[in-house]
């Protein structure tokens, strides 16, 4: 059996448990594309799969590879896999389930991926997918967001939030966003109408009658996010499920996201990434085999957009 090296964990817990060594190189199936990994992406999903705190939800064995983004080239294209041929520089956020992307190869289903967008390389490329995609699903699916809504976003400096800001300008949406001030010229720069600094400013005192709030933080920052919204207004999480009941009461309507992959949708990201209206916000490129430290600083929960592990050039 061929094998590569990958950073797995055998036990959940923290990150000294993540271990950089050698692993059976995956078998694709029919439907699937090899690819050589080039860069992947770091999200928060990652460290709370190594916590063990989604075990109830995810099906998943050990010994488990990390990493759910995905930049590379194929080199080997399944029998009943369509679209792709050997050489394609690809992306993707590959099925949460199976074995991810802090390896040297993973096998993906050809209909989760896309062409890689043309004016990005690698590194770059794979910090787009979960983030985008989840910006996507939450504002275009779950919202419907329209040209003239108005969107507060929360967490915008962050990995899904930097990409929920750039395509809600996109579809034409006035965007207020909260962040630290560290943030403030990122935000500017990314689109962003009005910012909030939500160390300073309670963002309900200032912001009334959106149309959607996007949800990335939970906890008491949705608690005080209903009051924002206007009638018939849109509430959408992407951490923890709003309680019907209370959108009732405010008579407002809430959702929750979940991401599911979809090539599809990230060939109209890689389409908007490179008419130049979209662009992913790098915090940090660090090698596969420092991917406990990659964990550290993601958990810390101030990284300025994404960071990715670099696996080969
Ligand atoms: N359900 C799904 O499918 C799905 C998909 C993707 C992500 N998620 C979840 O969504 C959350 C966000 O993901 P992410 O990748 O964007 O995380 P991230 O990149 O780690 O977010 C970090 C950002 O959060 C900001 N932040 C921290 N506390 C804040 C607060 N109280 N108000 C405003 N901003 C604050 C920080 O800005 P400052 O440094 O300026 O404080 C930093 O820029 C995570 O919990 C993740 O697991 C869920």
């Amino acid at each position: 059996m061929s094998t590569m090296k990958a950073v797995r964990i055998h036990a959940y817990g923290g990150p000294e448990l993540l271990h950089y060594q050698d692993a059976p190189r995956p078998q694709p199936r029919p439907d699937d594309l090899l690819i050589r990994v080039r860069a992947a992406a770091v999200n928060p999903v990652d460290w709370k799969i190594r916590e063990g705190a989604l075990r109830g939800f995810l099906n998943h064995h050990l010994p488990l590879i990390l990493g759910w983004d995905v930049a590379g080239t194929v080199v080997e294209v399944g029998p009943q896999a369509t679209g792709f041929k050997v050489g394609d520089e690809v992306y993707s956020r590959p099925d949460i389930e199976r074995d991810g992307s802090y390896a040297e190869y993973i096998a993906v289903k050809a209909s989760d991926a896309a062409l890689k967008p043309a004016t990005l390389d690698h590194p770059h490329a794979a910090a787009v997918p979960l983030a985008a995609l989840t910006a996507w699903q939450s504002l275009v699916d779950a919202a419907q967001l329209q040209a003239g809504h108005t969107v507060l976003i929360h967490a915008a400096a962050g990995g899904v939030g930097s990409f929920a800001v750039q395509l809600a300008k996109a579809r034409g949406a006035r965007v207020i966003a909260t962040a630290s001030a560290v943030n403030t010229g990122l935000v500017a720069e990314l689109g962003a109408d009005q910012f909030i600094d939500y160390t300073r400013t309670r963002f309900e005192q200032v912001v009334k009658d959106v149309d959607v709030v996007f949800d990335t933080i939970g906890g008491d920052t949705q608690e005080r996010s209903w009051r924002v919204l206007k009638p018939d207004g849109i509430l959408v999480s992407v951490v923890s499920p709003p309680p019907p009941a209370i959108a009732a009461a405010h008579g407002v309507r809430s959702a929750f996201v979940f991401i599911h992959p979809s090539g599809a949708q990230l060939a109209a990201i890689a389409q908007l990434i490179d008419e130049g209206r979209m662009k992913p916000i790098i915090h940090t490129v660090l090698p596969l085999s420092e991917a406990r430290q990659a964990h550290v600083i993601s958990q810390g929960g101030h990284a300025r957009g994404k960071i990715v592990l670099h696996v080969a050039d």
